[in-house]
């Protein structure tokens, strides 16, 4: 285990290039899969989720090698559709297999990846999707059965416009007889991103990136290249560091269109963004403004953005009101911040923020990604030394942090906890 350690208070200042997108690449690797050839994707993040899928993708019997941030599918030998437990676990979007192995071989029995700190993380949408494709559906002991002896294309109608019941329910309908309709789709870049990238591979996906996504299934896939979309949350967090520190921030590599619900937000909070092709320029207020801001579905402030937002309005000048709309208990990290010297409330799924002149650093934990993230921030603009405990979670989604802070000038290094 290992954490970080920040010396604070710095202002970053420089050039920050950002990875390839964490979430997209999690659904892209797997839907690999269903190529008959091999897949080239360009633009993966050295992340640990990476790693884990692709450990699961080689246990299920695909040659994947990794050169760089270009990773090789080649999944001849995937012959089993029974999903490694001891691996599915550690990743909660290994629950994308059930869609790709019940397109692939018919059938699927995939571990259910458990809870976390941000609360439950039911698949009900999921299953609603592969029951409506014909597939018989079990959940026994953790474990999710899939059965079907044809997978049809049907309507289906998302009771939320979930993420990734959309993406799994995409994979499923790729090679189903006929067409599904998923209504009420979530619209998020990655879910995009997958779109195009199975097109590439022959499949006939159209709408994604609204809220109605056809699929015709087809009889095939091949293998494709294709280069994954930049991680527009790994892009907000840096400006929203800029943003805590009083920066000057050039973050590279970006579609500024995925960042436009932070863009507005930080320039509410008084930061001015210069937004230029594929990079935004972040100049952080000496104290940021309070705001309010409720997270939603995309086009809406992305719920992933919340807990390090949260570490900026912490020390701002006012009170600011943020609703955690997506998930139950994604706002368990507030009490870290408040060792920081932060105030802040909750009620129910709202934070109240009280700005306060100063943070101090102080020992924290990481019991999320995102609130890794938080809590990263808070450090760079607390006085004194913050200890992350957790670095491990927050490597999950971002890549070489540490370098990539110190190359903005931060004082951060890695320690054994
Ligand atoms: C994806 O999670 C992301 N993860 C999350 O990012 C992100 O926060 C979330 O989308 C929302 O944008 C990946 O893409 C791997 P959802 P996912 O299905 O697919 C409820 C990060 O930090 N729900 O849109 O799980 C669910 O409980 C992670 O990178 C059901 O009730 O998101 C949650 O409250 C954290 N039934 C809400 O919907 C279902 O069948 C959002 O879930 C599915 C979801």
């Amino acid at each position: 285990m290992s954490k970080l350690v920040i010396r604070g208070r710095c202002r970053l200042h420089g050039e920050v290039t950002i990875g390839g997108s964490k979430n997209s690449s999690v659904a892209i690797i797997p839907a690999a899969l269903l190529g008959e050839g091999t897949s080239a994707l360009d633009n993966v993040p050295r992340i640990n989720d990476v790693a884990v899928f692709a450990e699961i993708l080689k246990d299920l019997g695909a040659v994947v090698t990794m050169d760089g941030s270009t990773m090789t599918v080649a999944p001849n030998g995937f012959v089993s559709h029974i999903a490694p437990y001891d691996l599915v676990r550690k990743l909660r979007a290994s629950y994308y297999l059930m869609g790709v192995l019940l397109a692939k071989f018919g059938q699927a029995e995939v571990g259910l990846p458990g809870g976390c700190d941000i609360g439950p993380r039911p698949v009900d949408q999921h299953l609603k999707g592969f029951r409506a494709l014909g597939a018989d559906v079990s959940v026994e002991g953790g474990v999710v059965r899939l059965k079907a002896k044809k997978l049809v294309g049907s309507p289906v109608y998302l009771d939320f416009p979930s993420v990734g019941a959309t993406i799994n329910i995409m994979l499923a309908a790729s090679r189903a007889e006929g067409t599904t309709v998923i209504e009420n789709a979530a619209k998020e870049p990655h879910v995009v991103d997958l779109a195009n990238f199975l097109n590439a591979m022959g499949a006939r996906v159209q709408g994604a990136g609204t809220d109605v996504v056809r699929i015709r299934g087809v009889k095939e896939l091949r293998g494709a290249d294709h280069s994954v979309i930049p991680d527009d949350i790994e892009a907000d967090t840096y400006m929203m560091a800029a943003a805590a520190t009083g920066g000057d921030v050039t973050v590279k590599n970006v579609i500024t269109k995925h960042l436009e619900p932070v863009s507005a937000k930080l320039r509410e909070a008084g930061a001015i963004i210069e937004e230029n092709g594929d990079y935004v320029r972040v100049l952080g207020p000496e104290r940021p403004k309070a705001l309010n801001v409720k997270t939603l579905p995309y086009p809406g402030f992305p719920t992933d953005a919340q807990q390090p937002l949260v570490a900026v309005l912490s020390r701002a000048e006012g009170v600011s009101v943020v609703q955690e709309s997506i998930y139950d208990n994604r706002l368990g990290y507030v009490s870290e911040l408040v060792k920081m010297g932060a105030k802040i409330k909750v009620e129910g799924k709202t934070a109240i923020v009280e700005g306060v002149p100063r943070l101090v650093g102080a020992p924290v934990k990481a019991n999320d990604l995102r609130a890794g993230a938080s809590l990263m921030i808070a450090g760079l603009s607390a006085e004194g030394v913050t200890e992350v405990y957790g670095l491990e979670i927050i490597s999950r989604g971002y890549e070489m942090v540490d370098e990539k802070l110190r190359g903005l000038g931060a004082q951060v290094e890695i320690r054994p906890d």
